[in-house]
């Protein structure tokens, strides 16, 4: 066992170009069964601090280490293992594989980690159940509403179990009353399971569900005002 936290973004930048920075020395810390909220106006750098987080994107200053182990110090082979294993991701343009139904998608995933085929079906169904998913499962994305792609993308990453949820805008998409239907599920699954959730979204509303708010701007992360208040 370790006591490193499950994620830990250490004084992490990333630059635009040679001398411009989109963002520096984030510092920022996630516990297991924690759920965090992300948020801050468009292109301030949501998206790339959540793909660095995944080890989708480099740093180019810093490190994010998930329990105790920097993503840019894990071989190839083991930063695959740990999105593969640990990650769900939820992307912003959901990136569902067009020539899969919604059911092959939310499968893949189960998969990849060495489930068989019948466990990972069994698994696909359960999950698609609880995000109402059941009716849509033998249709492919382009046949699905964008809504329906959204939640398909949710259940594919929470599928298999993983102890990190990152989830970019996950409800973006979806009317008021499906998006905090499909956000509670979110949270309800990931509550259940132990995983915890980082969560970018613009919604107020959709943050204040989660234990704990972080805002970027261009001068850094920081905690809502109304927060800082109360805590005061
Ligand atoms: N690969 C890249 N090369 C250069 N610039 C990039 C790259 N990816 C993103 N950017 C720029 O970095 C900035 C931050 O983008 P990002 O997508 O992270 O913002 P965001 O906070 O998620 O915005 P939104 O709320 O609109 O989704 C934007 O100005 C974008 O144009
Ligand atoms: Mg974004």
């Amino acid at each position: 066992m370790t006591n490193s936290p499950l994620l830990h973004a250490n004084r992490v930048s990333k630059q635009f170009s040679a001398n411009r920075w989109l963002f520096q020395n984030l510092d920022f810390v996630v516990s297991a069964n924690e759920q965090l909220a992300l948020r801050g106006e468009s292109g301030v750098g949501k998206s790339t601090l959540l793909n660095i987080c995944a080890g989708l994107e480099k740093v180019d200053a810093g490190e994010v280490l998930y329990l105790g182990q920097a993503l840019s110090q894990m071989t190839e082979t083991d930063r695959l293992r740990y999105r593969r294993d640990s990650l769900g991701f939820v992307f912003q343009a959901f990136h569902l594989l067009p020539h899969l139904t919604a059911m092959q998608n939310i499968m893949v995933p189960s998969l990849l980690s060495g489930q068989t085929r019948i466990q990972a079906m069994h698994d696909a169904k359960s999950i698609a159940e609880q995000l109402g998913l059941t009716s849509r499962l033998d249709g492919f994305p382009t046949e699905l509403s964008g809504g329906e792609q959204q939640r398909v993308a949710i259940a594919r990453a929470l599928v298999h179990q993983p102890c990190l949820v990152l989830a970019d805008e996950p409800t973006g998409n979806l009317d008021p009353s499906t998006a905090k239907q499909a956000l509670e599920t979110l949270c309800s699954i990931c509550r259940s399971s132990g995983a915890a959730l980082v969560m970018v979204t613009h919604s107020e509303q959709a943050a204040s569900m989660l234990d704990r708010q972080l805002i970027l701007t261009p001068q850094g992360l920081s905690e809502p005002l109304a927060m800082t208040k109360q805590n005061a």
